[in-house]
């Protein structure tokens, strides 16, 4: 695979920080990497050192693989490093969370309110009887009370698994089993384009099926919706605001759970991926700080839900243990209209936003005249995550957003990682539109190929620093131990080492393809299943999904291998196309020879499909996987995950009726 992988994107514009923004930056000098690369426990426990201990730690790091353990001995609360410390060191009335609901509704909480607050529901918690080591599921829309929810139960030492209020009755009802939890809070219901999602309905629904360890249920009323009532269920306000507002901070094992995760692979049920505390604060916090250069004045805004890990290490604990002031939005970006994210930078003058390739690419295909409409002056620095982002969308972020003055932070990372792991330094590394760049100080990666042999210089500050004289391809590994890694999977350890351990043994396989330039940048190319056999060649989906994009008719593209008698694989694409361009056979075959233009005629698309949407999971990913079962005419699979089941069966009937 290493070879084809190494023949992908072709991407030569370079963009350096600007002097001004490089004279501002918190990490400006270059040597930072040699620093931490040459002792990267010392390194990480410098950053450890940023935070408050109740006690210090004995032992930086225990390493017996997959097993690592971090800052042994020490003890240390998560809600006191995010809250308490920062009022203490006189920074209370500093807005913590800057929160704006779908109907507009508009709260600024302080450091010091959200103490109060946090500190009354975890009283409220200890009175229905949860202790510390109990698991408490959080599943509720995006308002303050949901990053309270958490801070509360890191306070008292329960664990927290937050649940995404996009998922159904029979997902939150496998979840709050498998982690046996014993309370559940959640909302009557949340706002989502104007529509009421019904979150106590759900919760109803899957203690119906049978949830044996919930004792209580606690709810905040938020859209004030008639809901069920049974006699474990208790009213937010009827227990919360009466309770005391003091409630110390548990002091914590560095090693204790912080929290749980559920990751949903692509077989099999989902895993709950653990995290813990010491480590996992050193991690987010120390990244937080660098990646997005977060200074004491910033008004950064992450717009993910804080029911994925983006919204557990990048809206609450990594900000927050900096004591930033947090921007949360409830909706939907297109509520009431296509502008509301630019309507919220300019009312809040957001300073730095992060934000995922399938939210930038919905918005170039809804046109720049939103973004144009709203002075977006206030904005510093950008940053993605999620998928790979394509060079066109990089470049349209870049300028109609960043009005071409702001770094662009592409960040790579997973649940698992807990922190992001590659990403450009913005006041050091000079981007390319469509790599992550290089892995952070103190973060060491490894390039596989098929036998598992390590393609990569042993240590990978040699590429940092651009010692790479050949590019090279292959499977994207971990080896090195990092503060923020998961501990395993909630309950099933032989299932942790089995799914992450074992098809190259000694590695973590990330279970991503990458491409290593000349220069030492890192090209993520999506999950390895998305790579293509193509008549003895490796495509990525994701190349020839740039190709789509890269012309001017195409808003979104997905791309997958189909089975094929000669060829392995044939390509079929399916494109959505930009409003003012008609869809007929001049323009699909337009479209598959820019892309044998721009890739080469191995890449040429044997169909192409012009559809009104995607596929997606409610996080945005397309689902290549129903992808392949409509261009290959099988029963659709497991189609539980998708956001809106509707658009893959409009799509097989579009296919049908295109390929007959
Ligand atoms: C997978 C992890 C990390 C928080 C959100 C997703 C893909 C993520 C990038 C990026 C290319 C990326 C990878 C990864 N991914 N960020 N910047 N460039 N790919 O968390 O649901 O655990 O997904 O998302 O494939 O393995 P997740």
């Amino acid at each position: 695979m290493s070879e084809t992988i190494a023949a992908l994107l072709d991407e030569s514009r370079v963009f350096p920080p600007s002097s001004s923004f490089v004279k501002q930056a918190n990490f400006n000098d270059p040597a930072i990497y040699n620093v931490a690369n040459s002792d990267s426990v010392a390194y990480w426990e410098g950053w450890a050192r940023n935070l408050d201990w109740f006690e210090p730690w004995t032992q930086a790091l225990d390493w017996k693989r997959p097993f690592a353990k971090w800052f042994l001995g020490g003890k240390i609360n998560a809600c006191h490093n995010c809250v308490d410390r920062h009022v203490s060191a006189g920074k209370g009335s500093k807005t913590a969370i800057l929160w704006e609901g779908e109907p507009s509704d508009v709260r600024h909480i302080s450091y010091s309110e959200l103490r109060d607050e946090v500190s009354r529901l975890s009283n409220a918690l200890l009175s229905l009887d949860v202790k510390k080591g109990d698991r408490v599921c959080i599943y509720m829309p995006m308002v303050p009370e949901l990053a309270m929810a958490m801070l509360a139960c890191a306070r008292i030492g329960a664990a927290h698994s937050v649940v995404f209020g996009g998922f159904s009755a029979d997902s939150l009802h496998e979840r709050i089993n498998d982690a046996q939890c014993k309370l559940v809070i959640t909302a009557d219901g949340g706002w989502r384009r104007g529509n009421i999602v019904a979150l106590k309905k759900a919760v109803d629904e899957a203690l119906e099926m049978g949830c044996p360890s919930v004792e209580n249920v606690l709810v905040l009323q938020r859209t004030s919706n008639e809901v069920a009532w049974t006699d474990k269920d208790i009213w937010w306000h009827d227990l919360v605001p009466q309770q005391c507002a003091v409630c110390p901070c548990e002091p914590m094992d560095s090693e204790d759970l912080l929290f749980i995760l559920y990751t949903s692979g692509s077989t099999g049920k989902p895993k709950g991926i653990v995290h813990t505390t010491g480590g996992y604060l050193t991690g987010t916090s120390a990244t937080a700080k660098m990646v997005f250069d977060l200074k004491d004045d910033d008004i950064y805004w992450c717009t993910a839900d804080c029911g994925w890990v983006t919204g557990h290490s990048y809206i609450v604990y990594g900000p927050m243990a900096n004591g930033a002031t947090v921007v949360m939005y409830e909706g939907a970006p297109d509520a009431p209209d296509k502008d509301r994210f630019w309507r919220i930078i300019e009312k809040h003058k957001v300073t730095i936003l992060y934000t995922a390739p399938t939210a930038i690419r919905a918005f170039m295909k809804w046109g720049e005249s939103y973004p144009a409409s709203c002075d977006l002056s206030s904005l510093r620095l950008l940053g993605s995550v999620g998928e790979p982002i394509n060079p066109e969308a990089w470049m349209w972020y870049h300028e109609h957003i960043g009005g071409g003055r702001c770094p662009i932070v592409d960040t790579w990372w997973q649940t698992e990682t807990g922190q992001i792991m590659i990403s450009p330094l913005p006041g050091i590394t000079h981007t390319k539109p469509g790599s992550a760049t290089k892995p952070l100080p103190g973060v060491s990666i490894c390039v596989l190929n098929d036998l598992g042999e390590n393609s990569a210089p042993a240590h990978y500050a040699s590429v940092a620093n651009g010692s790479v004289t050949q590019s090279l391809g292959g499977y994207l590994a971990l080896n090195q131990p990092w503060p923020a890694m998961l501990r395993g999977i909630y309950g099933d350890p032989k299932r942790f080492e089995h799914v992450y351990w074992a098809r190259f043994p000694g590695y973590y396989f990330a279970g991503d393809g990458i491409k290593i330039d000349e220069e030492g940048y890192a090209w993520l190319l999506g999950r390895v299943d998305d790579i293509m056999l193509v008549a003895g060649h490796n495509i990525a989906t994701m190349e020839v999904e740039s190709a789509l994009v890269d012309h001017p008719a195409v808003a979104e593209a997905a791309v997958i291998g189909k089975t094929h008698e000669l060829k392995g694989q044939a390509i079929s694409a399916f494109v959505i196309i930009r409003s003012g361009f008609e869809a007929n056979e001049r323009l699909v075959n337009e479209l598959k020879d820019h892309v044998a233009k721009k890739i080469g005629p191995i890449a040429r698309p044997d169909d192409l499909v012009i559809a009104a949407d995607l596929p997606k999971t409610r996080s945005g990913k397309i689902m290549r996987r129903l992808l392949r079962d409509v261009a290959e005419g099988r029963a659709l699979g497991d189609t539980t995950t998708l956001a809106d089941p509707n658009v893959v069966n409009a799509l097989k009937d579009k296919y049908e009726s295109s390929e007959g």
